[in-house]
Order: C-alpha cells, then sequence, then structure tokens
C-alpha cells in the first residue's frame, strides 16, 4: 500500500502510519505524493488544471475558491457534503475525502447543472470571477439539504461570496428558485411516484442518496425526468433540471469502505505534517513536538503562516480524533469536544433548545445567535471550538461567552492527566492562555442555566455579515428573590474587543453582585463601567471613543432585555417602556425582493432581446480563462515585486544577497535593467517603472524578482533588503495644502456670474461655510492585477495577456520601457474579473514590471499580484476635501457657491487632474445656481497613486453638493428634497462650464420617482416609527443626479473594430473594448446579429487585441457599448453595402449592472473604509494601508444590499444623442446610493432630537457603524465626547 513503515521516525511512532493519502478530484483518484504539505487545495486543484475554483484573496473572505467537500462520517453512516474555502484547506487536510469543484457539476459540454443554468439566464454572472463560488455555495447547500432549503438560508449560506459586479439581486433570484416547498413542482414528478426510500435531491430534483439514512455503493444520481417547457426565465418550470443529463457525482465507493490511516508527510522547507487518529498517539507527537501546532480549520494557522508570515515546523491535524470530537448532551450541561466544528455546534444548539427547557438553554440561545454572525458558511464548516479559544483572539466571538456562562475547559498533558480550569481563568494575556507546551485543550463543559438566569450575546461588527467584532461581549446575570426584591447573585460581564485579551469586567460585577435589579444599578453600573474597561487613545484598531461607549450601550441592553424577561415578575418594577422594545429585539432580514422596469424595442434578430451574456455559460461552469487561468508557456517563471516600506525615502543602498540565495530564484532587476526608459505615466511621465534613488510612498516598486514558483518568488522578494534615508511625509490632502504640495500646472477654475459681488450685494438672506470630506475606495474587483508575458523570436517581439481595462496601454508601456517599436509588442484581454477603472491606468506598471525579466532572460513571466499588495500599491478612488461658501435666500433658493475643491492624488499624477475636473464639472449635481466660483487643485502626497474609479470624480463632486443641499434645508427650515426641488435646473440651463442642457428629463424623473414610491407618505411613516422608538430610528432620502458620459478628452471618444464574414455565415467581431462583466461583447454581438439579420449565436466576439484594433481607447466612462457599438455597426455597414442593407437598432438589459453601481456606492457611502496611516491613525505605521483585504475592508455583501430594490428607466424619453437610445448604465446608478446615505443621516437627525439636539451636523462618508453611532449624541457617546466630536477619517 504504499506505506513507509521501514522509517525510523514512523516504527518509533508504531503501527499504522502510513505518507499513502487519496484523494477523490469531481469523482477521479487522485494519489497524493508526500511533499505537499505546504499546499492548499487550492494551489493543488489549480496545478491540476482546474482553474475553475478562483483565487480572489487567500484569506478565507471573498468565497471565490468555495468547493464542495464530501465526507463519511461513521458514526452517523452518511455523507457528509459541505463548502470549503479551498485557499485555506490545507491539502492533506481532505485525505480520503471528495472535493467537487465547480468543473465537476456541469459544462457546457455534457449540460449545466440546473444551478449553473438558472444563474445563467437570471444574469447573475457578469465579470463571472466570483461565479463559481457562488454556483458551489449554492451545490453545497442543496447537497447537504435533506429537504429543499428556504429562502433565508440560502441567502444564509452565501453571506461567505462577495460579488463586486452584479449587487447580488440576480444572483439571489436564480437560487430562489431552489427554496421550494413542492418537489412536484420542481421535478415534474410527484414524491408518491418515487419509490419507497428515495430521495429527491434538492440539487438536481432527482433521486439520489444524499439524505438517505444508509449510504450504499450504488449511490447514483442516474434517473433523469423528461419534459419539455418554454423559456421563462427563472421558473421553477425551466430550472427542473430536465435539461441536465449528466449524473450528479457520487460518493467514490472507495472511500465507504476504505480505512482511514495514521499520515505522517511532509513539505517545503522540512515542514512534517500529521494526521493522528489517536488520542494517545496525537499525545505522543505532542511530547515529541512540543513547539508543534494542531490544526483543526486551519483558518487562524492559515492565515498566520500565510498573511502574518509565522513559520511553523511541525503540524498536527486532529480533526480525526474521536476523543476531540465528542457532542454530548448531559444531566447538567453539554460536553463539547475541542474539534468540534462551529457548523456542527451549531446544529447541536439548536436541537437542545428544542428539546431541553427552555430555561436550562439560555447560554444555548446566545451561543446560536453568536454563531450566526461569526463568518461565512465556509468558514464555520471547518472552524473550530477549540481552535477560537486556544488563538485567544482578543475579539474572538465565542470567549466572552464561554467565560460569562461559566464553562470548564478540561485540559489533557502529555501522560494524559486531565485537569479542568474555569474558562473565566483560562485567557492570560495577547493570545496567551493557560496552557503548557505538553497540554492541549480537550473538551468544554457548558452549563445548562438555572431558572432567571440569563445569558446574552453581543457583536458590533463593522459589517453586519461575515465580519469580525469591533467589540462584542457576553453577559450573565443570575437572579434570586430576596425580600420581595429580585437580587443579583450572581453575574459576568465579559468584553471582546476593548483590550489586549477577553476581559472581564470586575469592578462592575462585584458592584452589581448583591444588588437588587433596578434603573439605580443600571445607572450606577454605567458608570462604573467607565472605570472597568480602559483603552488607551492610541489602542490598535482606533475608534476608541465608539468602542468604549458599546461597552455602555451593550450594558444597557442588556440591562432591558432580562428586564424584558422578567416583566410580569413580582416586584420588578423596571418594566420596559414600550419605545425601548425595539432596542432589544435581534435583527431579523427578510429575504431582498426587486422590480425592474424597461422598455423593450425589439429589432432586428438580437437587439433588444434580453439576451444572456455570451460568456456566462463559460462562467458559471469555470471554462472561462482569466489570464491567471490561461495554460502557462513552457519555462514560465514568476514573478514579484520589491516594494518600497517608506512614505518618503532617499534609497541608500540595496541589499539584495537574501534573494539571490533564496530557493528557486532565477533573476533581479532594477531601475538600471531598464532598456528603455524607466519614465513612465499615463499622462505625464512622472512616474519611474522602479524607483531608482527615491521612493514616495509606501508600496513603490522598487525592483522585481523572478523565480520558479509564485512562492519562491515571494520569499525571495521578502528577502531584499533596503537601506533608507526618512524624509518628511505628506500624508493627507490638508498636510498637502499646508505644504503647497500640487501636481505641477493642475490648478483649475470655472466661474459663471461673479460670486463675490453676490455676497455683497446683500441678495443673500444666509451664507454658509463648511467643509466636506469625501472618502476614498478600493475597487475591490474580485480578480487581482495579472499579466503573463513572453517574447518570440528571442525578444524581437514581446506578447502578453493581460487582466486591463486598456490594452493598448500595456503595449505602449512595455514597449517604451523595453525600448521596442510598439508594432512589436502585442497585449491581449480574453475577460477581466473586474475593472472599475482601477485596470484603466494602474495595470500597465504591472505588465511593465513583467516585461523586463522576461525580455531580459528571454522566458515567460506570470505576475499575479496576492490581494493585500494589490490593495496596498494600485491606487484606489480619489479622497476629496471639499470646502464651500453658499449663499441663499430664506426660500432656499441658492445665489452664490465658492468652492475649493482638492483631491488626493498620491504620488504622481496619473488621470488625478481629469478627476479633479470632473469633480468641479460635477459639482452642481442638478441645481441651477447663478454665481458659481470652483477653483480645483490636485495634491501630491505619499500614497500610492489615486486613480479611475466608477464615476471618475463625478461622485465626489456631487457629494459635496449634496452635503451643502442638506444643510441649506436644515437652515431654513425645509425638508431636502424641498430645496432640491426649487433649485432644479432645467431645459436651457447653462451650466458652470459652458454646455447648455438640452432634453432635460429632470422634472418629470423626479416626479414619477416620487408618485411611484409616495414618498409623503413614506416620510410620515418614518416619522411615526421615530416617535414610537427611542433607540431605533429609520430615514428617508431621495436624491437625483446627472452625469456626463463620455471621455472629457474628446479624442478619446473614438473606436476600431474589424469584423470577419465567413463563408459559412458566420460572423468574428474583435473590437478595441474589453469584455469585464458589463456584456459589452454581447451587446456588441447583438448590433452586428441585428446589422446582418443574422441570429446572435452566429457571431463570436473574440479576445480584445492591439494587433487587430489598435490605438483603441480604455473601456470606461461609461461610453463604450455606444462607441464600440457604433464601431462595429459602421463596419458591418461597409460590408452590408457590398451585400444587401439592413436595418438595426441598439438596446441593452443591464440591470444588474445598475444594481452593481449602486450597491457599489452604498459601499462607497455607508461601508467601505480605507485606513491608512497618517495623523489620523496613530497606530498605523505612517503610509501603509491597513484595510488591505476582506478581513479588514469591507464591500457590500449580500446582506447589506435593499430589501426591496426597484429600478425603473424612464421611458418614452429616448436618448437621441447615444447609438441607438442606448442609455450609459456604467457610472451613473453609482451616486444614485447617496439616498442611503442621506437616509441614515436623516435617523440620525431624528436620533439627535430626542437627545435634544437639533440642527446641522457633518456626517462624513462612508457613514459607518462608529460615524452613525457617534453622531447620535446621547448619554451612552457623552462621557466619553462632546457634540463637536468628528470620527477620524483618512483623507
Ligand atoms: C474569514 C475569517 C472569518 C473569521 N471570522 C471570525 C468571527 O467572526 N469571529 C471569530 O471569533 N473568529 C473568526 N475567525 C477566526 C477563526 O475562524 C476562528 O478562530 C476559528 O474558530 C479557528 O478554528 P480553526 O479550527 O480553524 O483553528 P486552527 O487554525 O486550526 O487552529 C488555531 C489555533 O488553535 C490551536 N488549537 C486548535 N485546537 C487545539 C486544541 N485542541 N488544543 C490546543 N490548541 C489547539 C492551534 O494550535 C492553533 O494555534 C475568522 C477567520 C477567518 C479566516
Ligand atoms: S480566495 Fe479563498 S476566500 Fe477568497
Ligand atoms: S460577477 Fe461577481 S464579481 Fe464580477
Amino acid at each position: 500500500m504504499g506505506s513507509l513503515k521501514n522509517e525510523e521516525e514512523m516504527e518509533q511512532m508504531g503501527e499504522g502510519w502510513t505518507k499513502e493519502a487519496i484523494l477523490y478530484v469531481n469523482g477521479l483518484r487522485k494519489v497524493l505524493p508526500d511533499g505537499l504539505a505546504h499546499l492548499t487545495l487550492l494551489e493543488y486543484l489549480r496545478d491540476i488544471g482546474l482553474t475553475g475554483t478562483k483565487l480572489g484573496c487567500g484569506e478565507g473572505g471573498c468565497g471565490a475558491c468555495t468547493v464542495m467537500v464530501s465526507r463519511y462520517d461513521k458514526k452517523s453512516k452518511k455523507c457528509v457534503h459541505c463548502a470549503v474555502n479551498a485557499c485555506l484547506a490545507p491539502l492533506y487536510s481532505l485525505e480520503g475525502m471528495h472535493v467537487i469543484t465547480v468543473e465537476g457539476v456541469g459544462n457546457r459540454k455534457h449540460g449545466l447543472h440546473p444551478i449553473q443554468e438558472s444563474l445563467v439566464r437570471s444574469h447573475g454572472s457578469q465579470c463571472g470571477f466570483c461565479t463559481p463560488g457562488f454556483i458551489m455555495s449554492m451545490y453545497s447547500l442543496l447537497r447537504s439539504s435533506q429537504t429543499p432549503p428556504t429562502e433565508e438560508q440560502i441567502e444564509e449560506s452565501l453571506a461567505g461570496n462577495l460579488c463586486r459586479c452584479t449587487g447580488y439581486r440576480p444572483i439571489v433570484d436564480a437560487f430562489r428558485v431552489f427554496a421550494k416547498t413542492n418537489d412536484a413542482l420542481y421535478t415534474n414528478m410527484s414524491s408518491m411516484s418515487l419509490k419507497e426510500g428515495e430521495f429527491v435531491c434538492p440539487s438536481t430534483g432527482k433521486p439520489c442518496s444524499c439524505g438517505m439514512k444508509n449510504v450504499s455503493n450504488a449511490d447514483t444520481c442516474e434517473k433523469s425526468v423528461a419534459c419539455g417547457k418554454t423559456y421563462e426565465p427563472v421558473s421553477y418550470s425551466e430550472i427542473d433540471g430536465s435539461t441536465y443529463t449528466e449524473k450528479e457525482l457520487i460518493f467514490p465507493p472507495e472511500l465507504l469502505l476504505r480505512k482511514s490511516n495514521p499520515l505522517n508527510l511532509s513539505g517545503f522547507g522540512g515542514l512534517k505534517w500529521y494526521r493522528p487518529l489517536k488520542l494517545q498517539h496525537l499525545l505522543e507527537l505532542k511530547s515529541k513536538y512540543p513547539d508543534s501546532k494542531l490544526l483543526v480549520g486551519n483558518t487562524e494557522v492559515g492565515i498566520e503562516m500565510r498573511l502574518k508570515r509565522m513559520q511553523y515546523q511541525v503540524l498536527i491535524s486532529v480533526t480525526h480524533v474521536p476523543e476531540l470530537n465528542v457532542l454530548n448532551v448531559k444531566d447538567d450541561g453539554l460536553e463539547i469536544g475541542a474539534a468540534v466544528r462551529l457548523t456542527e455546534l451549531l446544529k447541536m444548539f439548536r436541537k437542545v433548545v428544542t428539546e431541553r427547557p427552555a430555561h436550562e438553554t439560555s447560554s444555548c440561545k446566545a451561543f446560536i445567535e453568536q454563531i450566526k454572525w461569526f463568518a461565512g458558511t465556509q468558514i464555520k464548516n471547518v472552524a473550530s471550538v477549540g481552535g477560537n479559544i486556544c488563538t485567544a483572539s482578543p475579539i474572538s466571538d465565542l470567549n466572552p461567552l464561554w467565560m460569562a456562562s461559566g464553562a470548564k475547559f478540561h485540559i489533557v498533558d502529555c501522560k494524559g492527566n486531565i485537569r479542568t480550569t474555569m474558562a473565566e481563568e483560562f485567557f492570560l494575556g495577547y493570545r496567551k492562555v493557560d496552557l503548557t507546551s505538553g497540554e492541549i485543550l480537550l473538551s468544554i463543559f457548558l452549563p445548562w442555566t438555572r431558572p432567571f438566569e440569563f445569558v446574552k450575546e453581543f457583536k458590533q461588527a463593522h459589517r453586519r455579515d461575515d465580519d469580525i467584532a469591533l467589540v462584542n461581549a457576553g453577559m450573565r446575570v443570575y437572579l434570586e428573590e430576596k425580600d420581595e426584591e429580585w437580587v443579583v447573585s450572581d453575574a459576568l460581564l465579559v468584553y471582546g474587543g476593548v483590550a489586549p485579551l477577553s476581559l472581564s469586567a470586575k469592578k462592575t460585577k462585584t458592584f452589581i453582585v448583591g444588588k437588587s435589579w433596578s434603573q439605580e444599578l443600571l445607572q450606577n453600573a454605567l458608570k462604573i463601567l467607565q472605570t472597568d474597561i480602559i483603552l488607551k487613545e492610541d489602542a490598535p484598531g482606533g475608534m476608541v471613543d465608539f468602542r468604549k461607549s458599546l461597552t455602555l450601550s451593550f450594558f444597557f441592553k442588556f440591562f432591558l432585555w432580562v428586564s424584558h424577561q422578567m416583566e410580569g415578575k413580582n416586584s420588578i418594577k423596571e418594566s420596559v417602556p414600550s419605545t425601548h422594545l425595539s432596542a432589544m429585539q435581534s435583527f431579523h432580514r427578510p429575504s431582498i425582493i426587486g422590480n425592474q422596469d424597461y422598455e423593450i424595442t425589439k429589432h432586428g434578430t438580437s437587439v433588444g432581446s434580453p439576451e444572456v451574456h455570451l460568456s456566462s455559460r463559460l462562467q458559471v461552469t469555470g471554462e472561462a480563462e482569466y489570464t491567471d487561468d490561461t495554460p502557462m508557456p513552457p519555462n514560465c517563471l514568476h514573478a514579484a515585486l520589491v516594494l518600497s516600506r517608506r512614505p518618503h525615502a532617499r534609497i541608500l543602498s540595496i541589499d539584495d544577497s537574501g534573494a539571490r540565495s533564496s530557493p528557486g530564484f532565477v533573476g533581479i532587476f532594477f531601475a538600471e535593467d531598464v532598456q528603455g526608459d524607466n519614465r513612465i505615466g499615463p499622462v505625464v511621465a512622472d512616474e519611474e517603472l522602479f524607483a531608482s534613488e527615491v521612493v514616495t510612498c509606501v508600496g513603490q516598486v522598487i525592483g522585481v524578482v523572478v523565480a520558479e514558483t509564485h512562492e519562491e518568488a515571494k520569499l525571495a522578494s521578502r528577502k531584499v533588503q533596503v537601506e533608507y534615508e526618512e524624509l518628511p511625509a505628506i500624508l493627507s490632502i490638508q498636510e498637502a495644502i499646508d505644504a503647497k504640495s500640487f501636481h505641477p500646472n493642475t490648478e483649475r477654475c470655472f466661474r459663471k456670474g461673479d460670486v463675490d459681488i453676490c455676497f455683497q450685494s446683500g441678495q443673500c438672506d444666509k451664507i454658509i461655510e463648511g467643509e466636506v470630506r469625501v472618502g476614498g475606495q478600493e475597487h475591490f474587483y474580485l480578480e487581482p492585477h495579472s499579466s503573463v508575458v513572453w517574447t518570440m523570436d528571442h525578444g524581437n517581439e514581446v506578447h502578453m495577456i493581460s487582466s486591463t481595462q486598456a490594452p493598448q496601454k500595456h503595449q505602449k508601456y512595455v514597449s517604451h520601457v523595453l525600448g521596442l517599436p510598439m508594432s512589436k509588442v502585442v497585449c491581449k484581454t480574453k475577460r477581466i474579473g473586474g475593472g472599475f477603472g482601477g485596470k484603466e491606468t494602474r495595470s500597465a506598471f504591472i505588465a511593465a514590471a513583467a516585461a523586463v525579466p522576461s525580455f531580459l532572460l528571454n522566458r515567460p513571466v506570470n505576475l499575479t499580484l496576492d490581494r493585500d499588495i494589490d490593495m496596498m500599491i494600485s491606487g484606489q478612488r480619489h479622497s476629496f476635501l471639499g470646502k464651500y461658501k453658499v449663499g441663499f435666500t430664506n426660500e432656499g433658493k441658492v445665489l452664490a457657491l465658492d468652492l475649493e475643491i482638492y483631491n488626493n492624488a498620491g504620488n504622481s499624477l496619473d488621470l488625478s487632474l481629469a478627476v479633479l475636473e470632473r469633480a468641479m464639472f460635477h459639482s452642481d449635481n442638478v441645481y441651477e445656481i447663478p454665481n458659481v466660483r470652483i477653483m480645483g487643485n490636485v495634491c501630491f502626497t505619499n500614497f500610492p497613486s489615486n486613480t479611475a474609479f466608477r464615476g471618475f470624480g463625478g461622485p465626489q463632486g456631487m457629494l459635496i453638493t449634496e452635503n451643502w443641499i442638506q444643510r441649506v434645508a436644515v437652515e431654513v427650515r425645509k425638508s431636502p428634497e424641498e430645496i432640491r426641488e426649487i433649485n432644479f435646473q432645467g431645459e436651457g440651463s447653462i451650466l458652470h462650464y459652458g454646455q447648455q442642457l438640452q432634453h432635460c428629463t429632470l422634472f418629470p424623473l423626479w416626479n414619477e420617482l416620487k408618485l411611484s414610491c409616495d414618498f409623503l407618505n413614506a416620510r410620515k411613516e418614518v416619522d411615526n416609527f421615530n416617535l414610537n422608538n427611542r433607540w431605533k430610528k429609520r430615514g428617508i432620502a431621495m436624491v437625483p443626479t446627472k452625469f456626463g458620459i463620455s471621455f472629457t478628452l474628446k479624442l478619446m471618444n473614438q473606436a476600431g473594430a474589424l469584423v470577419h464574414v465567413y463563408t459559412d455565415g458566420t460572423v468574428l467581431v474583435t473590437h478595441g473594448g474589453v469584455e469585464m462583466g458589463q456584456g459589452l461583447h454581447t451587446k456588441v454581438a447583438q448590433v452586428a446579429a441585428s446589422a446582418f439579420n443574422i441570429p446572435l449565436s452566429s457571431v463570436f466576439v473574440s479576445e480584445t487585441s492591439t494587433d487587430k484594433v489598435p490605438n483603441a481607447s480604455p473601456t470606461a466612462a461609461s461610453a463604450s457599448s455606444d462607441i464600440y457599438g457604433a464601431a462595429v455597426l459602421d463596419a458591418c455597414e461597409q460590408i452590408k453595402a457590398r451585400m444587401e442593407p439592413i436595418a438595426s437598432k441598439h438596446n441593452f438589459n443591464s440591470f444588474a449592472e445598475i444594481e452593481g453601481a449602486f450597491i457599489q456606492g452604498l459601499g462607497w457611502l455607508a461601508l467601505e473604509e480605507l485606513k491608512w496611516g497618517d495623523a489620523a491613525h496613530k497606530w498605523i505605521p505612517p503610509g501603509c494601508l491597513y484595510t488591505c483585504g476582506p478581513g479588514s475592508y469591507k464591500i457590500p455583501s449580500l446582506n447589506d444590499v435593499p430589501l426591496k430594490f426597484n429600478v425603473s428607466l424612464l421611458k418614452g424619453h429616448p436618448n437621441v444623442k447615444a447609438i441607438h437610445s442606448s442609455k450609459a448604465v456604467g457610472e451613473p446608478p453609482f451616486f444614485l446610493a447617496s439616498s442611503v446615505f442621506f437616509a441614515i443621516k436623516d435617523a440620525i437627525s431624528a436620533a439627535r432630537a430626542d437627545a435634544g439636539h437639533t440642527g446641522w451636523f457633518p456626517l462624513d462618508n462612508p457613514a459607518t457603524p462608529e460615524r452613525i453611532r457617534m453622531a447620535c449624541l446621547d448619554e451612552f457617546t457623552a462621557p466619553f465626547i462632546n457634540s463637536e466630536y468628528r470620527p477620524k477619517l483618512s483623507v
């Protein structure tokens, strides 16, 4: 059997240890060789060519790498299926299991799986990079469900999957189909016709054995159900699985019969990997290797080793040790093995809550609620109780609860001696626990609660779903009736996120024990808590005042909740006022719904048909190739960048000797190796490809290392030592203004009327002045930057495949740095996994950096950035500062705007001037202002160069406007909507840059919306709700937008296309635009199909390539469909002129894009906060980005999208300017999300009013929980801040 029993080490450890590891992947048996212990499942899958599973982040935060893992559970005699993040799963941890990837679910040859088909039809796959992950999460849910899941379960199961394109609604719509209660509806076969014991798989609607008690070897789902249905998007009848002819992959019979063996394997750098099957073996290993790391889910250790670069030499996987997997219900409580996974624990809690008397399970209920908000499903499926406890993270969600609920920990040493300690005593310091090196945590004992003993959980995170806590808590109180009073007999209040360890508020506990449960207790306890929990001003994580205020409000909520539980009991006088009830209700979210309302005019064979995205079928099956998926050319090297670690410094010396002796090293290149010109830049060449003397930001590229593998290249690059002489750094817009640090020749001014005269004339009843800070935003495209470059004819030609919105820029940069003519450099882009502006210019230096070693070594080079590096170095949406002075009448009519506007460009100009200008153009939003002066400046700061991002400065300009509009409303005591209306521009308005408005649809659109959403009644309902709820508020807002599409530089609004007509009647279209999920290729193909009057299936849009269509503008500015559609149409017309004339019209079906833009805007305004090491964030090293991954930077998840999201396009107003009435949908909807921001502000106003604060107040974006809470100004913030307080923001 290949076991190496003769090895000395294994002999020492006894019988049975083996190196034979097998794994099934998509039904195929794989023997895993020894030596791969350093590999994750994801790396392995991609290495064997299964590139459908994507690497989005590598830290368990995006779900792009989701696969389904099936194992046979001998205890229950069932196959257990669960979704797992392949990026964190160590390869060997899957030994003896079956992994199904997206390729194993369905494909175009054998038929799409119903889940895949449904996603295609719902337009739920745009750029497609997240798609395989969503498919696998859904597939795993269905395969593991005994009955079809509810809509809520479906949405819950997707909490660990991020999508940046669609806005989630189309994905939910696609998967909702599977939330059925009636099998007959779904399968077209009555449940009566099923044979006894036969189970319908919720996945395909076909009989299978997933849910059967006993799994047999003949586990197949062969039976197919025949039915012919007509097309109807997302209906049960269409997505019934009848078109899916492939068998559902079965659990491999070999794995049912196979006996598990203890494993002894190895990995890179001498890494040892063990999987014992017995506790005794585990203890022996622990005694032999006291520094070994135990592993269960690897969700902590994986992050430590990969992101924090911690090195462990011996890993012991304890998933198979029975003693660590016990889950026993006992008379006095629950016994939980340390290796029990959170999903299992949750199931058990849910079970005991239904089976045991209610008073016994108060702790269990608290755990159920807390686990609900613990990570995503994929993490919960593998993460263990013991892993969470022993990591002793100060923000562990469960440790405060174990402590509060009086849990005991059983600890076993190498000799098998067991001792018990109270959870409360177990945590000793920062990630330090009461375990000696020879001890491990065996199990946890959770006692049942007694009558009148109450346990409650609390957690405040930045984002509700799949986020770590800012502050959390577990609280317990045991009340006893004494002398007709309810007295606290015992209590424990434990907080996380306020100290280096989970912290018990001891003084407060001592105070409340023995006291009667009363208002007096509450008020005094709140005072003592302030002295009990101390956070230093520069505490890591920041938000100190917010965190302190949370400690009070959690206790207040606990008090309300306990009082409510006790209501009606003798002598409890503290009944909860009805206005306070909503403060303690736990959060529940109904399933999301939405409507899309638009006009379709069908013309020709294709235009106007709601066609699915042309490559969506490739995307849902994992067959679509992105840059890093293309098979690497032979001899391919991998590159990693040498990056600056200082914001501003002179390079004194570079020592690369460490890199040169690193394993796998092939070469290292710096500025002096660049044969062409080292100076680059899209508009002005003010950057260096490799910094030569001075670095001007953290993350600036100093050099590039190439090695045989990606990991080796990264390792070598980290070994390069750079000696710096630090220079003063500018780390905010204000610092740049103070130092007059502006990019050369970037001052701009627009004027209309005369603001000075207007202010002096006395026409203005009021004049206000203020400052608006506008936060930046990370693009967070799911596919990081990636380029593969290779030479031909020994460097005579250079070719590359790049993930970019501008292949032409890659061609230009590479030819420039290599000193080659552009005609010898070709860049191709098949598709990209999202761009949003982030791959318009900032992708080009990555291609150029890869080109240098490729050219000099004459070998192919792949440079794909890890997520954290990508976020750190490639620039973001510009933060802005606006200083306004606005004059207006008592009615609120605006007469003059004097605005200074600054953007944070970072260390190079890039596109920042154009971004500033666009912000200035949009600084009137939709308002008629007779006198305008807007001065703009582009700030040079020591941050990575900021760049294009959806809206290109427009949203920032409009946000500043809407801020002062809102303030005008407060000043004249009118609603912002009234102020907006009386200042609207109209037909013929002349804008401050001279354009005259034509075909202005503002009034009809505004009035239609007001009516359709019944705004006035909604306002009344909101006010009424707020009157009746003290601690929960609602808000409402209606905000218009005007957006100028196309490039401001006229010459860029041109496009090219190449159309081939073949003799078989098919047409090949190539054009200069890039497909990034917006469906550009589909729209362009529709134009061609209709133009030639042929079916869409006869048109193929090939990759974008600089050798087919030269000098193309970047795919940006919302104009690509128009310009490329027009170019294709022109080409078709010319061919037709030689053939026969036909008519065509353009249309679109881009609701997912509109919704996606809105949700991205929502993220910018309410969620996504960039934290940089600057004066506001002293706990971050200067110039460094703290929020550099999905763990710390939160984009909207499924739980953040509107509950009801109706999208309607104005009818009867065709766009006469654009090609065939098309409407730009890429950028304009982004700013509409400001309605969410201003609704939040409206809700805050209501809370402030309750506390006696009326009048205007500033609110910066994003409106995070911190900003919202601290703006509410009440008794829980008062001890820490005054009314002038403004939470810190990197601007
Ligand atoms: C994307 C993501 C989201 C997360 N979200 C949350 C969250 O919302 N809340 C939260 O609290 N945490 C969260 N975490 C942290 C993490 O998931 C948990 O701490 C998890 O429970 C760790 O379990 P594991 O089995 O994966 O640990 P592993 O990584 O396998 O092990 C962790 C540590 O525990 C030690 N260990 C394990 N078992 C034993 C034992 N029996 N005896 C002694 N030592 C042992 C190991 O040696 C190791 O040092 C998140 C992590 C990720 C990656
Ligand atoms: S790549 Fe695995 S979760 Fe992001
Ligand atoms: S389609 Fe989801 S990230 Fe692009």
